[in-house]
């Protein structure tokens, strides 16, 4: 990893003055396939704060100098929103054996130099320090193949992840809205889990 980014575990209170670039670097990054998201700073600014007031909630900040130039979010999933856990729950799955990865963000002038790797790492060290969770999981958009929005080069992530150790769930399902770029009105979205072992379980 190049030596001037600084990669920062950063939990609580101290997430305070940093919540309008975190939420500046979500709306800049996901405007991106395939979340074409249309982004709105009093809702991301919202958002965010619900990893201030989760006591084992963390933001993972990559640092350039004082600018925080990327983030990646980690919580338990028996803290999330009730759309996150229905999946889990539906299965009988107990939801406080999972840690859930929000997402990561990382400014495109950043990226391919081990960032994101270390993004996961930091994320499953601090699920591992603050929870006895069995699994850490993420779940991420899924976009039809002929998308008229769909870049010709999009390249999707899946064997990154695989490369980190994550397996695909694609009936595991939950739904998001959001408003996607040059829409009218916020639209629901389906994202599929991927899920690995943080302790020495089988994945469920
Ligand atoms: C997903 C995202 C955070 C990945 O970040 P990244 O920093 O580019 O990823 P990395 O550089 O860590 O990893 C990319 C590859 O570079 C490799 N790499 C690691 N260290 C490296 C180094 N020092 N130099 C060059 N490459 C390196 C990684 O091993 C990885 O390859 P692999 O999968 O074959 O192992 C970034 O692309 C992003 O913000 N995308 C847009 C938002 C998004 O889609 N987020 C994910 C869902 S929320």
């Amino acid at each position: 990893m190049a030596e001037e980014i600084r990669i920062e575990t950063i939990t609580g209170a101290a997430l305070e003055p940093l919540v309008p670039a975190l939420a500046q670097l979500r709306i800049a990054v996901f405007r991106d396939w395939p979340y074409l998201y249309d982004g709105d700073v009093g809702y991301e600014a919202r958002y965010v704060r619900t990893y201030l007031e989760s006591p084992s909630a963390a933001v993972i900040v990559a640092f350039d100098g004082a600018n925080a130039v990327g983030a990646s979010t980690c919580l338990p999933l028996a803290e999330e929103t009730g759309n996150v856990q229905a999946p889990f729950q539906e299965r009988g799955w107990d939801v406080r054996r999972f840690f859930y990865f929000g997402e990561s963000v990382l400014l495109r002038a950043y990226r391919g130099r081990g960032i994101g790797v270390a993004f996961f790492d930091a994320r499953e060290a601090h699920a591992r320090r603050v929870s006895d969770c069995d699994y850490s999981c993420f779940c991420a958009v899924v976009r039809p193949p002929d998308h008229p929005l769909r870049p010709a080069d999009a390249k999707p992530l899946d064997s990154f992840w695989r490369r980190r150790g994550y397996t695909a769930y694609p009936a595991l399902i939950c739904h998001m809205t959001w408003k996607d770029l040059g829409e009218q009105q916020e639209t629901e979205k389906r994202l599929t889990f991927w899920m690995k072992p943080l302790t020495g379980v089988p994945l469920p």
